[in-house]
């Protein structure tokens, strides 16, 4: 069968992963990717796919009304992938607006398309809207918590994981109100290919890489639940094909990690890899330097994921062992790629974030 699946977001790091695997895997399924290009958007990486006849590229913003509804109209979308967001936590402290116009406007104007072309008879089918989110939005745990169900209230903390949240409650709502059928999936932590190098694990490797310090907040103590993308995109696959309308499904691989662990198997992999000699340095470890924390930083996330699992079949395929090393050689690899992607504008926020040159 054919599906014709608009992806918002698909340069970013989730969504250009999740083509990748929906080409690969379906040749008659069509993907239109509409994508900002914002700093975390890059063409580069989907190449390789860009080529495939079963590919659209338009550049545009989610929230562009006659842009999405002539898309809808022009591509008779059957379902929606929406990643596209701002989706980085220390640029929604330093400036929350950005956040509000994509990731509650934004979610806002796809959602309103859907309903009215459906309602309008312009679509043969309402849309299945899958629509991307994140364990943030249930706020933190203590140590020794249970994971988060999907049962649990939601308790956002950052201005990115409240506009998060907001866009599942509207999600969830076009599903209550209009009968669309909207599936919400709340996933932990990703890494591997493609991550922009603001977020840790790809930030550790780059500095690392160049001899730079390695700036761990407060005493890298908090936690975070570390997926494999390719087991993220496996996931949503399966939700795709056979989710139920009006679900949440929470992703995430039991996977915990206090951040400073991370950083010091990071540096302890890359120095079995790469000489630090170069930089005149034993070990990549001497790099790590301690800075301020990260206002409201959420201690610990984790993920109950028995629904998916249970309800879809779906188990993470890859060790974190397998995962990270894999990782950091795809980045030892890529330095070409990181390089190309790190513009002034990431310069500029991470002059102001960290108070250092990048
Ligand atoms: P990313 O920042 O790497 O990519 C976001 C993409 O959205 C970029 O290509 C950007 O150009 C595009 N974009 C931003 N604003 C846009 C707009 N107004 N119109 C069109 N395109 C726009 O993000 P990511 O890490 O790939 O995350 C993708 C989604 O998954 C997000 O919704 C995020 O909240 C969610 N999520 C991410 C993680 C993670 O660990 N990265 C975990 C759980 C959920
Ligand atoms: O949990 C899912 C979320 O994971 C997604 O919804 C977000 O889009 C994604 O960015 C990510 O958010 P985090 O804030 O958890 O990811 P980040 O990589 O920014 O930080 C991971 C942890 O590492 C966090 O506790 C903060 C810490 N950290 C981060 C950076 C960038 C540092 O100690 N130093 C750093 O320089």
């Amino acid at each position: 069968m054919t599906k014709q699946i608009l992806v918002t977001g698909g340069c970013g790091f989730i969504g250009s992963n999740f083509i990748r695997y929906i080409l690969e895997k379906y040749s008659a399924y069509k993907i239109i990717n509409l994508d900002e290009l914002t700093y975390a958007g890059n063409l580069a990486n989907l190449k390789g796919v860009d080529h495939l006849p079963n590919y659209q590229f338009i550049k545009g913003d989610i929230g562009d009304k006659e842009l999405v509804e002539r898309l809808f109209k022009e591509y008779k979308i059957d379902v929606v992938v929406h990643f596209a967001a701002e989706s980085h936590v220390d640029r929604s402290i330093l400036g929350p607006e950005a956040f509000i116009k994509t990731n509650i406007l934004g979610t806002f104007n796809l959602l309103e398309m859907a309903r009215k072309l459906w309602l309008e008879n312009l679509l043969e089918n309402p849309p299945l809207f899958l629509h991307i989110s994140t364990d943030e939005v249930y706020g933190t745990l203590g140590i020794g918590d249970p994971p988060f169900t999907e049962k649990d209230a939601y308790a956002p903390n950052s201005p990115y994981a409240a506009t998060k949240a907001a866009s599942d409650y509207l999600v969830r709502a076009y599903h209550q109100t209009y009968g669309l059928p909207t599936i919400i999936t709340n996933c932990s932590n990703n890494y591997g290919p493609y991550q922009f190098p603001e977020k840790l694990i790809p930030l550790v490797i780059y500095r690392a890489y160049k001899g730079k310090t390695i700036p761990v907040y407060g005493e890298g103590c908090n936690i975070r639940d570390w997926l494999y993308v390719k087991d993220h995109c496996c996931a949503l696959d399966l939700v795709l094909h056979r989710g139920r309308p009006g679900e949440n499904y929470n992703i995430g691989a039991e996977n915990e990690w206090r951040n400073i662990d991370i950083v010091y198997l990071i540096c302890d992999l890359l120095d079995k890899k790469y000489p630090s000699k170069v930089h005149g340095i034993e070990s990549f470890r001497e790099l790590i330097t301690f800075v301020k924390d990260r206002p409201g930083h959420d201690f610990r996330y984790a993920m109950d994921a028995t629904k998916i699992k249970t309800e879809l079949g779906w188990k993470p395929e890859y060790t974190f062992e397998k995962g990270i090393e894999e990782t950091i050689d795809w980045y030892l690899n890529h330095m070409d790629w990181v390089e190309n992607i790190i513009s002034g504008d990431y310069q500029k926020f991470f002059e102001r974030y960290y108070g250092m040159t990048l």
